[in-house]
């Protein structure tokens, strides 16, 4: 039986989850109509693992014996002024989530919860990695500066990420 504080914060980190991939496909839509659609295929397939996060936390409670409770979310940022600025926000965001699986790593490592200690550890080095690739994105942002060229090439390689549906044609 998953314990009542651990439960209560996996059910708000569900929504922080689908929060994210919320961010994410507003940032993929930016882009899109920035004419940017190698990052805005990044942007989805980000949005795309940010809702299997929170569908891990889901199943995870249920597995448990526990209640899934959806809160309400706030909406997403609409308006951005660069990508540049995109991926500051980006990588603001994963230092929140890093944050926020950490507290719940340690409240789980006090109410001594050993199942959602182990089921934790993926997210704490999934993490690791969702930063990373993110921060990589943004120092090459900030190498390129305003050059228009290097933008271009950095949407062609951006948009070869392999893990997301092609938007339907037509
Ligand atoms: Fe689910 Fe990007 O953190």
């Amino acid at each position: 039986m998953l314990i009542k504080t651990v439960q209560d914060a996996m059910n708000e980190q569900i929504k922080n989850e689908f929060y994210a991939g919320y961010q994410y496909l507003s940032m993929a839509a930016y882009f899109e109509s920035a004419n940017l659609p190698g990052f805005s295929r990044w942007m989805r397939a980000q949005s795309q693992e940010e809702m299997e996060h929170a569908m891990r936390f889901y199943d995870f409670i249920l597995d448990r014996g526990g209640n899934v409770v959806l809160g309400a979310m706030e909406g997403p940022t609409v308006e951005f002024g660069s990508p540049l600025e995109v991926f500051e926000e980006a990588l603001e965001h994963e230092r929140t989530v890093t944050a926020q699986i950490n507290a719940l790593y340690g409240l789980a490592a006090g109410e001594n919860d050993y199942a959602s200690q182990t089921f934790l550890q993926w997210f704490v080095t999934e993490q690791v990695e969702e930063e990373k690739n993110t921060g990589d994105v943004l120092e090459t942002l900030r190498m390129i500066g305003e050059g228009s060229e290097a933008l271009f090439l950095l949407d062609r390689e951006l948009g070869n990420r392999a893990n997301v549906e092609q938007p339907e044609a037509g």
